[in-house]
């Protein structure tokens, strides 16, 4: 029987047992070995991108222990194509034994590396033993197969970009800027949303970038929302949702639902005013130390987006607003005569970097005060100007 696709609240509750960075047999009993066993096999045949292995057919087994059960599990590789398969139907090319717990841990665990102790690795066959035996797609198999389990195949952004089509890298280069924000992140378990899922009003195309969080981040749940109905991009870890930016009651409900978020990138409909309302909208769902990324600001300076093309401090466009909250960084250092109306989030915008075309955003604590604004505001409270 071929085994259908993990599900997400599958995934979900393997990513919280492995929270502590260990976990008993129990837990996995509890949640039903064979269950644990298909979605951690669907997530390491994922990881592993088999696809451009051609070759022959090759069957590796895996046999995974849990208190006194082992579960059985087989992969079959054929020309790039992988499925899994409940039952052997051949004598596998190779046979790996492994603990369940230990598989779970480093498939979705925190990053510390998992040491494998309890792995061993067969090679059935007399074959082998006789020099010029030809094995080698059954070894490159079987060495992405576990190079992915234990983290050691680590693309960075720019090559998932690259992998799943997303124009942050190429086009735009926001990937190396991301890849400076995110590599601290890379291994926490992260709830990233993204607002523009692309492919417009196609349903079947778009998903670049969410495929890319995906696996960049490999214990993260990733979240899109699009104007378009995208469901068909759905899996495990990847969920769409349907939501107009300019609905700020729709944008509340989906960060109530599914925030709150270590990431939001905003790369919907760059239009500023929409910019703004999504803004004002999730930046309360971003939880303290996360961050909240605007890309292609540049249309700020473009009318057609309702951007200003006269007044670059114009506070309705996305630059002019983000010009603004640079004097909100410092808010409580800024003297009574400057008049600026404080906004809601200066006391929790901690840091902001702007790159071309892209800003990111800290969100973090920002109270602290020097004494001498204080004393320099009573001075002049007290001379009444
Ligand atoms: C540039 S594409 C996103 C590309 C994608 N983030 C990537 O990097 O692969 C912009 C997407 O924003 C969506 N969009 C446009 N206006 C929107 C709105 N008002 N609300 C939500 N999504 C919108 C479009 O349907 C389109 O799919």
């Amino acid at each position: 029987m071929t085994v259908s696709p993990p599900r997400s609240g599958d995934v979900r509750a393997l990513l919280t047992v492995t929270e502590p960075g260990h976990v008993a047999d129990e837990e996995l009993l509890a949640l039903g070995t064979g269950r644990v066993a298909r979605t951690a096999l669907g997530e390491l045949l994922h990881r592993a991108r088999l696809s451009d292995l051609a070759g022959t057919r090759v069957t590796v087994e895996f046999r995974w222990g849990c208190g006194t059960e082992e579960v059985v599990l087989c992969l079959v590789v054929e020309s790039g194509k992988a499925e899994i398969a409940e039952h052997p139907r051949e004598a596998p090319g190779a046979i790996v034994t492994q603990r369940l717990a230990e598989v779970v841990l480093a498939l979705y665990g925190p990053a510390d590396p998992v040491p494998a102790a309890t792995r061993e690795l067969h090679w059935p066959g007399a074959e082998l033993l006789r020099p010029g035996a030809a094995r080698g797609t059954e070894f490159a198999i079987v060495h992405r197969l576990l190079a992915a389990l234990d983290r050691r195949d680590r693309p960075g952004l720019a090559e998932l970009a690259v992998r799943h089509g997303s124009d942050k890298w190429g086009p735009h280069q926001y990937t190396r800027h991301y890849e400076r924000h995110f590599a601290p992140l890379r291994d926490r378990r992260l709830t990233v949303l993204e607002v523009g899922i692309g492919g417009y009003g196609d349903p079947a195309e778009g998903g670049a970038s969410l495929r890319m969080w995906r696996d960049y981040f490999p214990r993260a749940e990733v979240y899109g929302v699009d104007l378009w109905d995208k469901s068909a991009l759905d899996g495990p870890r990847l969920t769409t949702v349907r939501a107009d930016q300019s609905d700020r009651a729709s944008l509340s409900a989906v960060a109530e639902r599914h925030g709150p978020f270590d990431i939001v990138i905003d790369d919907g409909s760059h239009v500023s005013a929409l910019t703004l309302a999504t803004f004002e909208a999730l930046f309360p769902h971003v939880r303290a130390g996360g961050l909240y990324a605007i890309e292609d600001v540049q249309t700020s300076y473009w009318p057609v987006f309702g951007g200003n093309g006269t007044d670059l401090a114009d506070p309705g466009t996305t630059m002019g607003f983000a010009k603004d909250l640079l004097d909100g960084l410092n808010h409580t250092e800024l003297l009574d005569s400057h008049g600026r109306a404080p906004r809601p989030t200066d006391a929790e915008l901690a840091g902001i970097h702007f790159y071309r075309n892209l800003i990111v955003l800290e969100k973090g604590v920002n109270t602290g005060q020097s004494p001498i604004a204080d004393e320099l505001n009573a001075r002049l409270r007290r001379s009444g100007s």
